[in-house]
C-alpha cells in the first residue's frame, strides 16, 4: 500500500494549481471528498465493492448497487468529473480505470470475459439494466446523417446516459491506461452465428465516435476546480454552487485530505 501512496502524495505535493502535470483524477477525487455528500456515496460504494465475501470474489450485486447509486444521488458536476476526468498520461489514466474498482464491478467472476451476447442478454432481461442500455442507444447511438460524430449538444445526455451503465450487467469502463477507449467486460470470440449480433453491442462501446467524442470533449469540470486555475474567483462563491454539504466549506487543506489518502489507491 506504501508504494502505491507515495507517488499519489507526490503528485499533490509537487503539483500546484494550474501546472501542465496536474493529475485531472486526482483533482477530480479531492473535490468530491470536499463535497459530503460526494464523499459519502464513493465511501458507500468503496466499502461495499471491496466488502467480505468468499474468497476470490466479491459482493458484485451491491458493489454494482451501490455504485448506480452513487451516479443516481451525487452531483452529476462531480460524479462525471470522476468518470470522465482528461488525461495526458498513464498514471492519470490508470487511477481513472481503476475509480470504480473494476476488479468487482466491471470483470470477472472468472478469469476470461463471457460473450457479450450473454451480457447482452442478462441486461435485457433486467429491469435495472434494460431501459438504461435504450437510453444509452439512443442518445450515443451513431446518426443516420453522413457524419457519425454527435450533435454537439447530445453529447451531454451521452454522458450521463454512459454513466447510467456503471453499475449494470453491461458496465463499461476504460480497457488500458494508454487510451480513453472503452468497452464492458465481454468479448465476441465465441459468438458463433451472432458474431455480427454481437459486435454491433460492443462496437456501441469500441467503435461509436459519438460517444469517443463526447469523452473526449468532457469540460463539465467542477467550478471548484476551475477556481484553483482562476485565482480571480471567489472562491467561496464557487465552493457553495458546488457543494451540497450541509454547512459551507471553509476550503480544504492538504492536511484535512490525508486521511482520505490512504483510501486513494482505491478510489
Ligand atoms: C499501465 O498498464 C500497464 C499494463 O496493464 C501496466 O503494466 C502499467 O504499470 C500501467 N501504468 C501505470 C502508470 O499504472
Amino acid at each position: 500500500m506504501a508504494s502505491c501512496l507515495a507517488p499519489v502524495l507526490l503528485l499533490l505535493l509537487l503539483g500546484s494549481p494550474g501546472s501542465a502535470a496536474r493529475n485531472r483524477c486526482v483533482d477530480a477525487a479531492e473535490a468530491c471528498t470536499a463535497d459530503a455528500r460526494c464523499h459519502r456515496l464513493r465511501t458507500a460504494y468503496v466499502a461495499q465493492c471491496l466488502g467480505p465475501a468468499s474468497p476470490g470474489s466479491c459482493p458484485r450485486a451491491r458493489c454494482r448497487r451501490a455504485l448506480r447509486r452513487f451516479f443516481a444521488r451525487g452531483p452529476p458536476a462531480l460524479t462525471q468529473a470522476l468518470l470522465f476526468c482528461p488525461c495526458g498520461g498513464p498514471a492519470c489514466a490508470e487511477r481513472r480505470r481503476q475509480t470504480f474498482v473494476p476488479s468487482c464491478a466491471f470483470s470477472g467472476p472468472g478469469a476470461a470475459p463471457p460473450s457479450c451476447l450473454a451480457s447482452l442478454d442478462t441486461c435485457e432481461r433486467s429491469r435495472v439494466c434494460r431501459p438504461r442500455l435504450s437510453a444509452f442507444q439512443a442518445s450515443c447511438g451513431p446518426t443516420p446523417s453522413a457524419s457519425d460524430l454527435c450533435h454537439r449538444d447530445q453529447a451531454p445526455s451521452c454522458l450521463r446516459a454512459y454513466a447510467g451503465l456503471v453499475g449494470t450487467a453491461v458496465t463499461p469502463n476504460y480497457v488500458d491506461n494508454a487510451s480513453a477507449r472503452v468497452a464492458p467486460w465481454c468479448d465476441c470470440v465465441a459468438s458463433g452465428n451472432r458474431r455480427e449480433e454481437c459486435e454491433a453491442f460492443r462496437g456501441l462501446f469500441t467503435r461509436n465516435r459519438c460517444l469517443d467524442g463526447a469523452i473526449q470533449a468532457f469540460d463539465g469540470w467542477p467550478p471548484i476546480l476551475h477556481d484553483q486555475l482562476d485565482p480571480h474567483q471567489d472562491p467561496e462563491h464557487s465552493l457553495l454552487q458546488v457543494s451540497s454539504a450541509d454547512r459551507p466549506l471553509v476550503g480544504s487543506s492538504l492536511l484535512s485530505m490525508l486521511p482520505v489518502l490512504a483510501l486513494q489507491p482505491l478510489l
